[in-house]
């Protein structure tokens, strides 16, 4: 190689490397100019969403079908449970005509106008009940999204956080009805009082109602039950069956014949006639404890469920509610181990019945802290 040579490629190498700081302070030109492009455009669309936003989201959700007298004193607990799940649920409230739940009647704006307006006076123990039922069915159905409908008391609270709950339900086809036969019942108390309850010997049956209802598709089982939109529209549509029921089972008045309790005997027995209890898981989600002891009178011994009250509300009592994963059903002698999606899992996600003091407590612990918080007083 000549010097004139060497020259040569020294000046090519250096416009070569000229041109490559060129390059390079390009690329990182465009890189930046790039970036603020994308800043701009994410800028401009977060500005979209403001001006424009989202099409509503939809997808199953769950009814709570609430039965009160008046207001809801355990407003605040569920409050606390349904925060941030606004796509998944909706709530009725059936309580008694003319009561309305606004900022004077409640302190959680979900239940803001809930109510029905088509709600009846429930007489406890007749065929009203049923009717209430019903009636919340009815107004739940009108919106397609709800899939599963819960019946929930006044006095009931969750046990676990809403997606537990919501997957817990949603991952089955199947209704949650508490379902036992009568025939052949020995009269004893249920060993596990997690669901069932006494029933007595007499049964309350009424012969009368054959042969519309055949006593081999007699039913008891809690009121406390969660259907899924087929069977809440079988129930809905049913015309057969009810009139039944508010034929023969009056509000008890001394008289055995028209003791039938419908509350305890309706869904089940009307799946049964359906042919429909192949759908059905044969356990109820709600836990009640009945105490055996509380009453001298034995006929209407053990039909009362106990009221927790603050002093019963620790985080053990909540615990061992929890904890229960199997029922025994003494009278068929049968014992229900509960799963969930194939696994072995606590038979309950509901509970009852809980003074609001003690529900508000337990809301502080944290064997129920929703969404992982303590709430204000
Ligand atoms: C009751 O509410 C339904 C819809 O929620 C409405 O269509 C109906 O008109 C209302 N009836 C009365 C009497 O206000
Ligand atoms: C909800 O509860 C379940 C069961 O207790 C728990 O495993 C899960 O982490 C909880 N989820 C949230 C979002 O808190
Ligand atoms: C009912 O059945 C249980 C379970 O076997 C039995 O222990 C009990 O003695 C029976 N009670 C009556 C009154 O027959
Ligand atoms: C819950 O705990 C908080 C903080 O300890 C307390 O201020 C509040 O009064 C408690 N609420 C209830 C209902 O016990």
């Amino acid at each position: 190689m000549n010097r004139d040579q060497m020259k040569r490629r020294s000046i090519q190498q250096k416009i070569y490397c000229r041109w490559k700081t060129k390059i390079f302070s390009l690329l990182l030109l465009s890189f930046g100019f790039g970036s603020l492009l994308l800043m701009h455009t994410q800028y401009s669309r977060i500005n979209m969403f403001m001006l424009f936003p989202p099409p509503f989201v939809q997808m199953p959700k769950i009814a709570l079908l609430f039965i009160a007298r008046n207001r809801l004193p355990l407003d605040i607990v569920w409050d606390a449970f349904l925060q941030g799940q606004e796509y998944k649920f909706s709530i009725f409230v059936h309580s008694r005509p003319g009561f309305l739940f606004n900022k004077a009647t409640t302190k959680s704006a979900y239940f803001y106008d809930r109510q029905l307006n088509d709600s009846i006076q429930v007489d406890w123990g007749g065929a009203s009940m049923i009717q209430a039922e019903r009636i919340l069915l009815k107004n739940a159905l009108i919106d397609p999204w709800n899939e599963r409908f819960v019946f929930l008391s006044d006095s009931c609270i969750p046990l676990y956080n809403f997606s537990y709950i919501y997957d817990y339900i949603m991952s089955t086809s199947t209704s949650f009805v508490d379902r036992s036969e009568t025939s052949g019942s020995n009269s004893t108390w249920s060993y596990n009082a997690g669901s069932s309850f006494a029933d007595t010997k007499e049964g309350r049956y009424n012969p009368k109602m054959d042969p519309v209802i055949p006593v081999h598709n007699w039913r008891k089982g809690s009121q406390w039950a969660v259907l899924t939109r087929k069977h809440a529209e079988v129930v809905v549509k049913d015309d057969t069956i009810y009139p039944v029921f508010q034929q023969h089972c009056k509000p008890a008045d001394g008289s055995k014949e028209h003791n039938c309790i419908p509350d305890e005997h309706y869904v089940q027995t009307l799946l049964a006639q359906e042919g429909l209890e192949g759908e059905i898981t044969r356990r109820t989600l709600t836990h009640t404890s009945w105490d055996i002891s509380s009453s001298k009178d034995r006929e209407r011994r053990g039909w009362h469920p106990v009221t927790y009250k603050f002093s019963d509300a620790t985080p053990m009592l909540l615990q061992s509610i929890k904890d229960i994963d199997n029922v025994y059903y003494e009278t068929e002698y049968r014992r229900e181990w509960c799963s969930s999606k194939g696994k072995l899992s606590p038979c309950f996600l509901f509970a009852r019945k809980f003074t609001r003091p003690a529900a508000l407590r337990f809301l502080n612990t944290s064997v129920l802290a929703f969404n992982g918080g303590l709430i204000k007083a």
